[in-house]
């Protein structure tokens, strides 16, 4: 017989994370996978999008770059397509592989923190991708309940709160869809903080799943609490991308278990 998971009373609260910081990740990332091409969805100040070298296409309703997100040349980047709309509006209008004129290698979702936002930003993303791409999630790990509230506004948990100002929403609802739903999809949630870093590879472009059960879906996940979503995840510590091999290690076929694999090579 098995035990069920101890759900604690109150606000759900869990440590920091103690890995790397996500943009540090997110550099790694770049650097070991070198795609040649980036999408990415919530730009801001363009942080992230600076990281990227290679021909790149940003949206975001308001852009507020305060940097050279280009990176000048040579090196930097021969391509950069700003769209100042939202990820829904772009995909309505644009076809990323008809800009590119190729799939997208990496793509990083850090838009509308909402997760039914985030979800459709990934069935949209999907579709311009080669099964070994990477799409990866921002803020779907928030450690309490303030973090992760729904209404930004809302400052109710904030005394009790780890990151006062943070607001992570309740994208932590498209991780779970996308486990419970895709079981074809090899996930990796990374302990960056404050929110956590999700890698999502092996994907399927061709899949209709999530577009055909979407309201089937979302309410489903609607009903999730944080504490059961955190007792049915398995967190793997950013060292692990310390490791030249641990992309390779990543998009292995199905059954290769990452987390038995660090544990046996001692990264942790
Ligand atoms: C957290 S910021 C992105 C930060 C940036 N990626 C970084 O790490 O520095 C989120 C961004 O998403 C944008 N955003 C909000 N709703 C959006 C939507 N529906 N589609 C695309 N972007 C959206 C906001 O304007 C905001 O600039």
């Amino acid at each position: 017989m098995t035990t069920a998971p101890t759900i604690p009373d109150g606000p759900f609260s869990r440590p920091r994370h103690e890995g790397a910081g996500y943009l540090k990740l997110l550099r790694r990332l770049h650097a070991l996978q070198r795609p040649r091409t980036y999408l990415e969805i919530g730009t801001a100040a363009g942080k992230t999008l600076a990281i990227a070298r290679c021909p790149s296409i940003a949206i975001d309703p308001r852009f507020r770059l305060d940097r050279d997100v280009l990176q000048g040349k040579p090196g930097g980047k021969p391509a950069c397509h700003l769209f100042e709309m939202t990820s829904d509006a772009f995909f309505a209008a644009q076809k990323p592989t008809a800009l590119f004129g190729g799939p997208v290698d990496l793509a990083f979702i850090d838009g509308m923190h909402r997760f039914e936002f985030a979800l459709r930003d990934f069935m949209n993303i999907e579709p311009h991708c080669r099964p070994d791409s990477l799409i990866v999630l921002h803020d779907c790990l928030p450690v309490d309940e303030h973090m992760a509230r729904r209404d930004p506004r809302d400052r109710s948990r904030a005394a009790d709160a780890q990151y006062p100002n943070a607001w992570a929403g309740d994208t932590w609802k498209a991780l779970w869809i996308l486990q419970r739903y895709r079981p074809d999809l090899r996930i990796f949630a990374f302990d960056a903080p404050p929110s956590g870093l999700v890698v999502v590879t092996c994907l399927d472009p061709a899949s209709t799943l999530l577009k055909q059960r979407y309201e089937e879906v979302v309410g489903a996940a609607s009903a999730i609490d944080l504490a059961s979503f955190y007792a049915g995840l398995a967190i793997l510590p950013t060292a692990a991308l310390r490791r030249p091999s641990w992309l390779s290690s990543l998009i292995r076929p199905r059954g290769f278990d990452l987390s038995a694999h660090l544990a046996a090579t001692s990264v942790g």
